[in-house]
């Protein structure tokens, strides 16, 4: 199975990710835990390139082209070998993140963005986590990290609040594979409803 969180910056994905990550191992199935932009040494250069440096260091159009690359090698080394051997795959972040942040955020490249992905990537998740939160929120928790790979909390708040919108859209279009999690409560207290999310997909799957 392919499980993927996705969400505004701070909306406690990679915390999620690595809690269900836990949590499953603890029932002993096999999991491979990663993450976009990167999860293989080739992406996680790339990654570097895009979270790094001047917000206005790459066009969208240049972006698409970079974090394809990146998912192409992730794909290709990490997420299909995983799956192939059988193995539940969690990735925090994914196409659906490119949909959003370079579909939208710089006029509407949506259309380039799925013809690039259906020649290149062709996959989507079995199930797709949706953490919702307030914008405001969500990006003070982000800038509270204080990383160097802050490009995209620098575009600030009205980009937060676009994204959210646009994914909140997002889970309609795609409404089989998305599943809507409240992120305003304690970790442990969202991870309880992921995880009820995910073991509805696990004996739905086995049926
Ligand atoms: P994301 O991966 O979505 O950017 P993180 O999981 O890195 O989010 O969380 C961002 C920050 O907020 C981290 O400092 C994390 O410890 C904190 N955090 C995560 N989940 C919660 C929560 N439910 N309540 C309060 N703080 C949280
Ligand atoms: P991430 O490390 O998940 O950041 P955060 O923990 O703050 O949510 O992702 C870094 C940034 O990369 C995030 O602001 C969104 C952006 N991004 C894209 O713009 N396009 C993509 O395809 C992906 C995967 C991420």
């Amino acid at each position: 199975m392919f499980i993927t969180f996705e969400g505004i910056d701070g909306s406690g994905k990679s915390t999620q990710a690595r809690m269900l990550a836990e949590t499953l191992r603890d029932q002993g199935h096999d999991v491979v835990l990663t993450r976009e932009p990167g999860g293989s040494p080739g992406a996680e250069e790339i990654r570097a390139l895009v979270l790094q440096g001047d917000p206005d260091r790459w066009s969208a159009e240049t972006e698409i082209l970079l974090f394809t690359a990146a998912r192409r090698d992730h794909l290709e080394r990490t997420i299909l070998p995983a799956l192939a051997a059988g193995k539940i795959v969690i990735c925090d972040r994914f196409a659906d993140s490119t949909r959003m942040y370079q579909g939208l955020s710089r006029g509407d490249l949506r259309g380039l963005v799925d013809q690039l992905h259906t020649l290149m990537i062709g996959r989507e998740p079995d199930l797709t986590l949706l953490i919702d939160m307030d914008p405001a929120v969500g990006l003070s928790r982000a800038k509270s990290r204080n990383t160097v790979e802050e490009r995209f909390e620098d575009f600030g708040q009205a980009l937060q609040d676009q994204m959210r919108r646009g994914f909140l859209a997002l889970a309609k279009e795609f409404s089989t594979r998305f599943q809507l999690v409240d992120g305003a409560h304690s970790p442990e207290d969202v991870a309880k409803d992921v995880l009820q999310r995910v073991q509805q997909q696990l004996q739905g799957q086995r049926q």
